[in-house]
C-alpha cells in the first residue's frame, strides 16, 4: 500500500511548510477521506458494508458500456492482480492522466478527469494559502509545483 499512499501524497505534493501529518498519514486520509478511492476500489460484505480486511482489493461494481466492461481494479501491493511494480509515477499518471504504465487508457469511470482538476486546484489553493502568510515566492515568479 506504500507506493498507493506515496504516489497520492506526492500527488498534492507537500509544501516547504512543516506539515503536522506524515505523508502515509496524508496518503491515508486523502484515499480514504476526500478522494474516496474505496467506494470503487473496496469490496462490500454482508449488508453491503466495506470489507475493510480487503480494502482496495477491487470493487463488486461492474460498469457494462458499449466501449468497456471493467470494475474497480485491485489497487493493493498485490503481486498477481494488484500494482505491486508501479511506481510513484505510474500511479500519479493513472489518476490524473488515466493511463497505465504500459500506456493503455483506463476506461473514464476511474475520475481522472476529476482528480487532474481536483489536484490542480488543491495546489493552487495551497499556493493562495500560503501566499497569504508571505507573497515572496509568488512575486519572485512562484514555484508552479506547490
Ligand atoms: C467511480 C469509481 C472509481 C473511483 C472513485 C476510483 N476509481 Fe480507480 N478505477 C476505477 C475503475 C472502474 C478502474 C478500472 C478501469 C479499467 O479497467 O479500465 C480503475 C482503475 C484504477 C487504477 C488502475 C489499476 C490497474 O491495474 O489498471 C488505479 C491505479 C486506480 N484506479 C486508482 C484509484 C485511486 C488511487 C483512487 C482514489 C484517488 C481511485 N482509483 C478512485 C474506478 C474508480
Amino acid at each position: 500500500m506504500l507506493n498507493l499512499l506515496l504516489g497520492i501524497t506526492a500527488l498534492l505534493a507537500t509544501t516547504s511548510l512543516a506539515q503536522a501529518q506524515t505523508p502515509i498519514e496524508r496518503g491515508s486520509y486523502l484515499v480514504n477521506g476526500v478522494l474516496t478511492c474505496g467506494n470503487c476500489h473496496t469490496p462490500r460484505g454482508p449488508g453491503g458494508v466495506f470489507a475493510m480486511d480487503r480494502q482496495l482489493s477491487g470493487g463488486p461494481q461492474e460498469w457494462d458500456r458499449p466501449t468497456y466492461k471493467v470494475r474497480g481494479a485491485n489497487i493493493t501491493p498485490d503481486k498477481e492482480t494488484g500494482i505491486r511494480n508501479w511506481s510513484e509515477a505510474d500511479i500519479k499518471r493513472a489518476i490524473t492522466n488515466g493511463t497505465r504504465p504500459n500506456g493503455t487508457p483506463l476506461a473514464p469511470i476511474m475520475p481522472y478527469s476529476f482528480y487532474k482538476v481536483f489536484t490542480a486546484g488543491e495546489r493552487s489553493r495551497r499556493r493562495r494559502r500560503l501566499c497569504s502568510i508571505s507573497c515572496a515566492s509568488e512575486q519572485q515568479g512562484a514555484d508552479a509545483s506547490l
